[in-house]
């Protein structure tokens, strides 16, 4: 009896003590296994008188159970421990911050671009491209400045050698596509392209810009028809309020040539410095294509007849949103470049 205290005494505080999982484990078996140390009393029976057996036995099976219940209630703690603690590595803080994912914006250069040809695409014009590295024939000759011409010295001109250059307006755009398509007409088309010039990069200046040519070729083209699409253009872009004006102008490639004006969008008309006071801020050249551009491209100028013009897009971002100096428009500051809405 004596035997069994001691022994209780030993395994209640040992179970106090356990510290994790295994160490229960460890003695649950030590105690309660087929050669634990119970079993080991119960084999004592054997010795003892008939009339000592029932007292021990009950005894024993007492110490069975209580040891059994602490240790499952041991095992029941550690698991529910080992539980909260995986919950707390596991736990998301919901109140943190999000990580804030930016959304780019497009480019105000391919904003216009693409509004200006999405607006003559919706009005049946075709949208053309043309290569960057051109021939001095699309580029010059086709549009009526031979060589040695004092015109081409207007445009700068990046040479790679004697036959090809970096293209100096989208106007060899325009050639290229009178050649093409000149027993397909009529013609419309819209062409956008990078345009390179030897110029002095500055506020106003870049040695590569963009510009869009606008093209249409029909029998009973007139000036008005050019005026009418120039003033739909201007209206899209830059405000249903803007007016136009058209000067007389000189183009190698146009007869006649006009230069486009527009209500200066500083000072909607009244006059300030921004237009010396004239209400009027330039934006594009167009014309009447040179009858001689036509016969060059195998078109017969005595029925056909069309307009030009050739906007630069660069500039025309630079009215629009207040831009004042063009570089600004390729160092892809994103101060700058974020103030402009997703367009799609
Ligand atoms: N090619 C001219 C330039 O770069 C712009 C231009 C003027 C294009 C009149 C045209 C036009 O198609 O008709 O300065």
């Amino acid at each position: 009896m004596k035997k069994i205290e001691a022994l209780k005494t030993v395994m209640l505080t040992e179970i106090t003590k356990v510290n994790s999982l295994a160490e229960i484990e460890t003695l649950k078996i030590k105690y309660l296994g087929k050669k634990g140390e119970i079993q080991g009393l119960m084999q004592e029976m054997r010795h003892l008188s008939n009339e000592e057996r029932p007292q021990f036995g009950a005894l024993v099976n007492a110490l069975k159970n209580e040891v059994e219940t602490l240790i499952t209630q041991k095992v029941d703690e550690f698991i529910q421990a080992e539980v909260l603690n995986q919950i707390n590595a596991e736990h998301i803080d919901i109140t943190l911050p999000g990580q804030n994912l930016e959304v780019g914006n497009q480019h105000p250069l391919t904003i216009v671009e693409n509004e200006i040809c999405e607006l003559f695409e919706s009005m049946g014009y075709a949208v053309v491209d043309g290569p960057e590295v051109e021939l001095d024939l699309y580029n010059f000759e086709r549009a009526n400045i031979p060589e040695n011409h004092p015109a081409r010295e207007m445009q700068d001109t990046f040479f790679i050698d004697v036959e090809r250059l970096l293209r100096t307006h989208t106007t060899a755009i325009q050639t290229r596509v009178l050649e093409a398509e000149a027993e397909n007409l009529p013609i419309k088309v819209i062409c956008p392209g990078k345009t390179y010039r030897r110029d002095e990069d500055d506020a106003t200046h870049s040695h590569q810009f963009i510009q869009i040519e606008g093209l249409l070729i029909d029998e009973n083209i007139k000036m008005t028809d050019l005026k009418g699409t120039l003033e739909v253009l201007v209206k899209n872009v830059f405000g249903s309020d803007q007016e136009i004006r058209l000067r007389p102008s000189y183009f190698q490639f146009t007869e006649p040539s006009v230069e486009v004006d527009v209500t200066c969008f500083n000072c909607k008309g009244s006059g300030c410095s921004v237009c010396k006071q004239t209400g009027w801020i330039e934006l594009l050249g167009a014309g009447m294509v040179h009858p001689h551009v036509l016969e060059m491209a195998g078109i017969d100028s005595k029925k056909y007849s069309g307009f030009a013009f050739g906007i630069g897009v660069d500039r025309a971002v630079m009215l629009k949103y207040g831009v004042n100096d063009i570089r600004s428009l390729y160092t892809n500051d994103t101060r700058l470049l974020s103030q402009f809405k997703r367009f799609d």
